[in-house]
């Protein structure tokens, strides 16, 4: 990159972060970075930006609706770190501080990106927590089918799988320049919450579960043109995401015809409504079950309401609200949400998390949404 374009990024950075925070000094940081990226082009942030600048990532990013706890964030300084065992050591600790028991605490940890001969990071799984996949010799899939490749890569490095429906994947680090290593995730490292329902009995029995915080860990967050491909953050669960999308999507775990099934709901013909019938008891399985556990997590409707008020806040701060309708919209009971019937910019404003290629999947392109910016999902126009 430039050093006056990475200059330019800095700066406008670092303005805002001294805007924001009212403080003096400006232009003596402004000439420091100067002359740092003069002389090594590039540059550090110090802790304090590194944590404001983690934290307006989150308030940037346009898909997430949890955004109303961005100043919460709570953010870990591990760019110290120099091998792979100690950034897995590490993230373990981060997960277990995240968890908090069940209270999960919104916490972003980042570590070494490549700067003056230090060597970056990568973590290879999507996150720090999630199932493995396999394909069974009968051609059937056993457990996350979104696991599939990453599953066999971990199993090419000389990775074991349990061969459950729930197996921990493990965590995948590689250092620049480095092979890939990987390590197995303690158990009791792991909270996982087992899936009962209020009313039925049989619930449980399916023996189904999923895990308690959802812990990105591929994503690219990019600060004042600083990038850091290496910094896993976590919020806690919508309901939605688990009971919807990871359980009942047809390319996941599929579990609506099994519930169907139990409830003897007529499957021969989609009218009956068996998938909406099915998917409500899904919805109230995992909340019922989070609840009963005492692990954070918050429904559609809430977290609806909580983005309104998000957006009111940012207005009131005379910031314009930049938001993906096509992901803020929960994917079940839409129109009964405020968000449903509202309209935002889609701009992609700096610092942010970016997607960013896969180095074990010989994909070369970050994946690019399938809709893009402002336009209709649901059409060309
Ligand atoms: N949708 C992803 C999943 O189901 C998690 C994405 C992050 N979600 C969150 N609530 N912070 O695992």
């Amino acid at each position: 990159m430039p050093t006056s374009f990475l200059f330019k990024q800095a700066q406008e950075f670092i303005q805002q972060y001294f805007l924001e925070f009212n403080l003096t000094g400006l232009e003596r940081r402004l000439d420091e970075v100067k002359s740092e990226i003069l002389h090594t082009g590039t540059y550090r942030l110090t802790e304090e930006e590194l944590g404001f600048g983690a934290k307006l990532a989150w308030r940037n990013s346009n898909r997430c609706m949890g955004r109303l706890f961005w100043k919460s964030l709570k953010v870990r300084d591990l760019r110290t770190l120099t091998t792979s065992a100690e950034v897995f050591a590490d993230a373990l600790e981060h997960l277990e501080s995240a968890t908090q028991g069940g209270k999960i605490r919104s916490t972003l940890s980042v570590y070494a990106t490549e700067h003056e001969g230090d060597r970056g990071f990568r973590i290879l799984n999507k996150q720090l927590v999630r199932f493995a996949g396999y394909t069974l010799p009968n051609g059937k899939i056993l457990g996350d089918p979104d696991s599939l490749a990453f599953t066999r890569y971990c199993m090419s490095l000389g990775w074991e799988g349990k061969k459950t429906a729930f197996d921990l994947l493990p965590l995948v680090i590689q250092r620049q320049g480095e092979p890939a290593s990987w390590f197995a995730i303690p158990e009791e490292k792991v909270f996982r919450v087992a899936l009962s329902h209020p009313e039925y009995p049989w619930f449980k029995d399916l023996g189904l579960q999923w895990y308690a915080v959802p812990v990105i860990s591929d994503m690219r967050l990019e600060i004042g043109g600083i990038s850091f491909p290496c910094a896993p953050f976590n919020g806690w669960y919508m309901l939605t995401e688990i009971a919807a999308r990871n359980l009942g999507d047809v390319q996941r775990y599929n579990l609506l015809p099994v519930l169907a099934k139990k409830l003897n709901l007529n499957t021969r013909q989609v009218k009956t409504l068996w998938k909406d019938k099915a998917l409500l008891v899904l919805q109230e399985a995992v909340l019922y079950s989070f609840q009963l556990q005492g692990v954070t997590l918050v429904d559609h409707h809430t977290a609806a309401e909580q983005f309104l008020e998000f957006c009111k806040q940012e207005e009131s701060k005379g910031r314009v609200v930049q938001a993906d309708w096509t992901w803020i919209v929960p994917p079940a009971a839409s129109s009964t949400l405020g968000v449903f019937h509202q309209e935002w910019d889609n701009q992609i404003l700096s610092p942010n998390f970016h997607y960013q290629s896969a180095p074990w999947n010989g994909e070369e392109e970050a994946k690019v949404s399938t809709f893009s910016a402002g336009k209709c999902p649901f059409s060309d126009n």
